[in-house]
C-alpha cells in the first residue's frame, strides 16, 4: 500500500482526503442552501449544528491536506502547456475557497454570538465580536464564495472527465493512484 505521492501518482493519504473531502463539501453545499430557506428554530437547530460540525471538520482537514503536500507533494498535474498553468491556478482557487468557506462561517457565526457547537458537544471558540454589520458581511462572503465553489467544482469535474476520455488517465490516478 503506498500512502506517499510520487512523481507520477496520488498516495493512499491524498486520495481519501480527496475523495473524503468532496463528498464532505457536496453534502455541505447542498445542506447549506436547505439552511437558507429554513427558519431558525427549535426544530430546525440541529441542521445548522450538523452543517457547523461538518464545516469544521472540512476545515481541519484541509489544514492536514495542506500540510500533507508539504510532506508528500502531489504529482504535476496531467497535462501539456497552459493547461498545467491552468490546472494548478485551478486546484490553487479550489484550496483558497475551501479555507475561505469555513472561515467566514465560523466568523459569522460568531459574530451572532450564539455558541458554535461541535457535534452538539464542545463549544467552539469564537473568533469574532459579536457585531450585526460583520455577522452579515461574513455571511455575504460565505454565500458568494460557496457559489463560486459550485461553478469552480463543475468545471473541476468536466476537466477530469475530458482529460480522461483523452487517455491521459486524470480520473484513473486520482482513484487508483496510478494510471
Ligand atoms: C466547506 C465548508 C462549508 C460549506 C461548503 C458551506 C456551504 C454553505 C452554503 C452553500 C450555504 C448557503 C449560503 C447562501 O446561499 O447564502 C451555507 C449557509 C450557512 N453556513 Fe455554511 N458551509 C461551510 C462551512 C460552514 C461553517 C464552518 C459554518 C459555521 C461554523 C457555517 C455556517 C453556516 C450558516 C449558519 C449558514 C446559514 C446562513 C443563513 O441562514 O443565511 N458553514 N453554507
Ligand atoms: C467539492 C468537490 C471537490 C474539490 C474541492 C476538489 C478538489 C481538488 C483538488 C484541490 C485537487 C488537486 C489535488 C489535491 O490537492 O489533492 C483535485 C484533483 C482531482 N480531482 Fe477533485 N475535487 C472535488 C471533486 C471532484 C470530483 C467529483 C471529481 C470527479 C470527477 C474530481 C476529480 C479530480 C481528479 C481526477 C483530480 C486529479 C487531477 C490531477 O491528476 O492533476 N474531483 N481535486
Amino acid at each position: 500500500m503506498i500512502w506517499r505521492n510520487g512523481p507520477t501518482g496520488y498516495g493512499l493519504v491524498s486520495r481519501a482526503l480527496h475523495w473524503g473531502m468532496a463528498l464532505l463539501i457536496l453534502a455541505l453545499l447542498a445542506l447549506g442552501l436547505r439552511l437558507t430557506a429554513l427558519q431558525p428554530d427549535l426544530s430546525t437547530l440541529w441542521l445548522y449544528g450538523l452543517h457547523k460540525t461538518l464545516g469544521l471538520t472540512v476545515l481541519a482537514l484541509v489544514l492536514l491536506r495542506i500540510l500533507w503536500h508539504r510532506i508528500s507533494p502531489p504529482p504535476r498535474p496531467l497535462a501539456v502547456g497552459w493547461q498545467v498553468t491552468a490546472a494548478r491556478a485551478g486546484h490553487l482557487a479550489l484550496y483558497v475557497l475551501m479555507l475561505v468557506i469555513p472561515l467566514s462561517g465560523w466568523v459569522a457565526s460568531s459574530a451572532t454570538g450564539i455558541d458554535t457547537l461541535f457535534a452538539d458537544r464542545w463549544v467552539v471558540p469564537a473568533i469574532a465580536p459579536v457585531s450585526a454589520p460583520l455577522e452579515t458581511t461574513a455571511f455575504v462572503i460565505h454565500g458568494i464564495a460557496t457559489k463560486l465553489l459550485m461553478a469552480l467544482v463543475v468545471v473541476h469535474v468536466l476537466a477530469a472527465f475530458q482529460h480522461e476520455m483523452a487517455g491521459q488517465g486524470t480520473l484513473t490516478r486520482m482513484l487508483r493512484g496510478q494510471r
